[in-house]
């Protein structure tokens, strides 16, 4: 079948911010003079002291370091709340949906958040915390974490926001790897109908971190939950006594706003860590330019502030923009599949970016669902976090945009801090499935495993030639593991881990990660973590973990366990495992598959051949490779024969 392409709508192209023609121009200056380029995007936002210096960048090991507007001064949350005051105070700055149709929606306006913020940043400073001090947000989608969030950038504390879906022990892992004093939380998330006891998570990883001395504890839905003496603060009341006014602290432009974990291939998840100017002109700029951007517009992103784009695209790009942005607590299907579509008819939304795997599972649900509501406020629909399958892509924009809205298919990673590869809606002709052509000032590439460049169409190890202002600057702690792990694999490029194919009209499409990480329903997953899981169960000797491909999720989990030799694995074991990791890390983590075997293929050196359990993890058993060099090939045929049914 010949691939789709879809060209700009003609009212389109001549309304955009950014037609084909602008494009082609400003990407071309973006990557030829960078400095004037970024020199003008920098003036997006409000600096204190004003940059001189524009780009500083090296990815060579010789003069290795990443900084940009370094001399210059600024704080965040002025840029997101008090420049705005005087133009649009009583505009709304967050229209927050709750996880129930039947509850009651909140309404903020830039005045009430900018007081809000104000207060917690005046409660922070009470219990001490400084500049560079790293506070963690575990909270759930309630306006309250974007006012913690700007409430550290006010005063210069380092955010560390943990995904409330998040067990204990990562909590806790997250809390002592940036050894943080402060934890910001609810008594209970709400999500689908079903509470989550985020409180008494906290409870129990503190026991674990004797550091954290203040607690303060929003009160979601009101339930009791134990508070102890001297640490745990009730938010409203000891927020409420503080004063409205606070003067946000004058930072450089490279101190760090935040610290958000990610999965990577080996080891623990590392503390990636954003500065402050250049990820503010990137999420802000990339915000306005994606989707076409006006002042006015209601804009819904319907992703979670635990992960990457809740930070650019709930949070700091929308409000850096003076935008409206929507805030949804709940998930897409509860109490009914018309969820989504719902909120945007009641908030006219304009703008809507979610993820495919919520796609895929309402378009399994059927059209109706969709045909029920109106949509007739979408213009620009987005997309993010895994690759779109062309089939829905073009339900997306048949059934939900009705052919009318341009989708951005967006290609970025928590390291890039905002998106790199997209369609601009005014300016790129969409083919489904394809993040199509990069932001200004990104120069991608396609690499071979021997590091040579590749022109024209080919399929490649996607890097990035050159610094961007979002990228991150470091892993919190670990300045080593950042070099080693980005720009060691391709001497002088930033290595972003995924596979790319180019095709003949430039186009780039991803093809998913090439090393040891998974991407289930959009989020991030390192196989190695999910073994460490299942190998600390005392009965499990040995696990590998591996993607399968998954209708809804894009890829789910499949374990190969073996367990200690007195085990006799069976159902029980099984679901006993499972309990377990969604205990040790979390229910994104859980297990699709758990395949038991009395032992894994290795090499006669003792290395793990993932290449093959892959193979026999998609059920690709015609292409399993070499197996010549297994110490032990039966243990192929083993795995084969005993493959789980429901695999
Ligand atoms: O493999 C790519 C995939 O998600 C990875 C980044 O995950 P994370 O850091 O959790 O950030 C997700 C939100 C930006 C990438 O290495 N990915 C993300 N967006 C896309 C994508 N793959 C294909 N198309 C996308 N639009």
């Amino acid at each position: 079948m010949a691939e789709a392409i879809y060209p700009v709508p003609a009212a389109w192209s001549q309304d955009a911010l950014i037609d084909g023609a602008r494009y082609d121009a400003m990407y071309r200056r973006s990557v030829e003079e960078p400095e004037a380029f970024w020199a003008e995007e920098g003036r997006r936002l409000d600096w204190i002291r004003p940059f001189t210096k524009v780009k500083n960048t090296s990815f060579h090991e010789a003069d290795f370091g990443i900084r940009w507007f370094e001399d210059g001064t600024l704080n965040l949350s002025a840029n997101c709340l008090d420049r705005h005051l005087a133009t649009r105070g009583d505009d709304v700055a967050i229209l927050w949906e709750p996880d129930s149709p039947d509850d009651a929606s909140r309404a903020i306006t830039y005045r009430e958040l900018h007081a809000q913020v104000c207060r917690l940043a005046n409660l922070l400073k009470e219990r001490g915390v400084k500049r560079r001090e790293r506070v963690t947000i575990y909270l759930p989608m309630v306006p309250e974490a974007a006012v913690a969030m700007l409430a550290c950038a006010r005063i210069g504390a380092i955010h560390s926001i943990v995904f409330a879906g998040f067990s204990p022990d990562a909590l806790a892992g997250r809390i002592e790897d940036c050894d943080s004093r402060v934890v910001l939380t609810a008594d209970e998330g709400l999500r689908g109908g079903k509470r989550v006891p985020l409180k008494k998570n906290v409870d129990e990883a503190l026991t674990h971190c004797p550091g954290v001395d203040t607690v303060v504890v929003l009160a979601r839905t009101g339930a009791s939950v134990p508070m102890v003496e001297g640490r745990d603060l009730a938010w409203a009341e000891a927020v409420g006594r503080q004063s409205e006014a606070c003067e946000p602290e004058e930072m450089n432009a490279e101190d760090p706003l935040f610290i958000l974990y990610t999965s990577g291939s080996t080891g623990k998840p590392k503390g990636v860590l954003h500065t402050t100017g250049g990820y503010a002109v990137w999420a802000s700029m990339t915000h306005e330019y994606v989707f076409d951007y006006r002042p006015g517009q209601i804009y819904w992103c319907a992703a979670d502030i635990g992960w990457v784009t809740g930070h650019s695209y709930i949070v700091y790009g929308p409000l850096a923009n003076g935008a409206t942005t929507v805030m949804f607590e709940g998930v897409p299907n509860y109490p009914d599949a018309s969820r989504f579509w719902q909120v945007v008819d009641k908030y006219k939304v304009e703008i809507f970016y979610g993820a495919p795997t919520a796609l895929r599972a309402l378009m399994r649900e059927g059209d109706e669902w969709v045909k029920k509501t109106s949509r007739a406020s979408l213009r620009v629909l987005g997309s993010v976090g895994e690759p779109i399958n062309p089939e829905a892509w073009e339900w997306y924009h048949k059934v939900v945009g009705e052919g009318r809205c341009p989708i951005v298919d967006t290609w970025w990673q928590t390291e890039t801090g905002g998106a790199m590869i997209t369609p601009l809606p005014g300016a790129t002709a969409l083919k489904p499935g394809s993040a199509s052509r990069p932001m200004f000032g990104v120069a991608p590439a396609l690499l071979d495993n021997d590091g040579q460049v590749l022109e024209g169409a080919t399929d490649g190890c996607l890097v990035i030639a050159d610094s961007w202002p979002g990228q991150m600057r470091t892993v919190w702690g670990d300045h080593e593991r950042f070099f080693q792990t980005y720009f060691t694999t391709f001497k002088g490029y930033y290595f972003t881990g995924d596979g790319c194919r180019r095709d003949e009209d430039g186009y780039y499409w991803i093809t998913g990660r090439i090393d040891d990480v998974i991407n289930v329903s959009g989020h991030r997953m390192g196989t190695a973590e999910i073994e460490s899981a299942l190998v600390a169960h005392a009965k499990v000797a040995e696990a590998a973990v591996v993607g399968m491909p998954h209708p809804i999720k894009g890829q789910g989990i499949y374990a190969y366990v073996t367990c200690n030799t007195e085990v006799e694995p069976d159902e029980d074991l099984r679901r006993e495992l499972v309990a377990w990791v969604r205990h040790e890390i979390g229910p994104i983590a859980t297990p699709d598959v758990i395949q038991f075997t009395p032992g894994l293929p290795k090499t006669r050196s003792g290395k793990i051949m993932r290449r093959i359990l892959r193979k026999i993890a998609e059920n690709d058993l015609g292409s399993l490779g070499d197996t010549s060099t297994l110490a032990d090939p039966s243990v192929v045929d083993n795995l084969i024969a005993n493959r789980p049914a429901m695999a």
